[in-house]
């Protein structure tokens, strides 16, 4: 189908998903209910961001089977290591309500705590016991990705790392496809930053869409997965719908010349030391 993408690994996940970063667990449970409904078939959440309880709520309560919803979270900063991770694992787990999830990824590559090969083995383990059906990475450069390929004969499925029309990241997406790792944006919007920007602007206005829509559809016609975050129901509406238009290749090259190498969050090499407290 036109909305989903196969992984190296053969597992299917949707174009699409909802980001749910600087989220509470209760401000979570509307905007997953809304965009299940609105037709999301994913939802990226995390650990650290202390709301995997309400997204399990809200995806649990829906009228979807599980096996219709595509479910991401991430092993944090604090649990690197093999016994760790899996610990850290079955909280998620615990968490979220559910008995599986179907990407699981190390949020950051933690150079310093220097457990990234036995993170990774618990990630393989989990993977082997049916409790998720993909694993992968975050925020790892091409230095990460080439270490981990050293220590490790599985290949992440997924790279999840900060990409808008500012960062575009050639050389690493250059990796991914030489790899067969599927490019996930986070801040696809660049937080929202980019969406004054008259090119993009300009390029919405010949498609009638809107900015936000032009970014994400951009993302796809790269072969980039995206998580848009919003809490706002006509946004959860708006950044789904980008599946009735295509960018021609004057535009995509338009947008290629926004890149100024700008990254908005934290530097995979300096990763945030703190985010919002886990909810069990
Ligand atoms: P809100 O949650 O109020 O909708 P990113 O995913 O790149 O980090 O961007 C998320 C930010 O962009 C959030 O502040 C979100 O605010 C805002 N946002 C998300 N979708 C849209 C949209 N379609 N138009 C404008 N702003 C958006």
């Amino acid at each position: 189908t036109a909305d989903s993408v196969v992984l190296a690994d053969g597992v299917r996940m949707p174009l699409v998903g909802l980001g749910m970063l600087h989220v509470s667990s209760e401000e979570a449970i509307e905007p997953v209910r809304f965009a299940l409904e609105a037709g999301y078939r994913a939802i990226d959440t995390a650990a650290v961001y202390g709301n995997e309880a309400g997204v399990g709520q809200a995806i649990r309560e829906s009228a979807l089977e599980r096996d219709d919803v595509f479910v991401t979270t991430k092993v944090w900063n604090t649990d690197h290591g093999y016994d760790e991770t899996m610990r850290a694992f079955d909280k998620s787990l615990g968490r979220l309500g559910l008995d599986y999830v179907d990407l699981y990824l190390i949020h950051w590559p933690m150079v310093s705590v220097g457990k990234i090969a036995e993170t990774w083995r618990a990630l393989e383990e989990i993977k082997r016991q049916g409790r998720t059906r993909s694993i992968g990475v975050s925020n790892f450069m091409v230095k990460h990705l080439e270490q981990l390929a050293r220590d490790s004969d599985e290949v992440p499925s997924v790279n999840q790392i900060e990409l808008h029309p500012w960062l575009q990241q050639r050389e690493l997406e250059g990796y991914h496809a030489a790899h067969g790792i599927r490019t996930e944006a986070w801040s696809p919007l660049g937080q929202g930053k980019v969406l004054q920007n008259p090119t993009v602007m300009a390029i919405g206005a010949r498609h009638k869409k809107s900015a936000a829509q032009v970014i994400l559809r951009w993302h796809i016609d790269c072969g980039r997965v995206v998580i848009p975050k919003s809490v706002n129901g006509a946004r959860i509406r708006e950044n789904i719908d980008v599946f009735d238009f295509v960018l021609d290749s004057d535009e995509m090259a338009a947008m290629a010349s926004l890149n100024t190498d700008r990254r908005i969050g934290s530097h995979p090499d300096s990763p945030p030391t703190v985010g919002l407290p886990f909810d069990d």
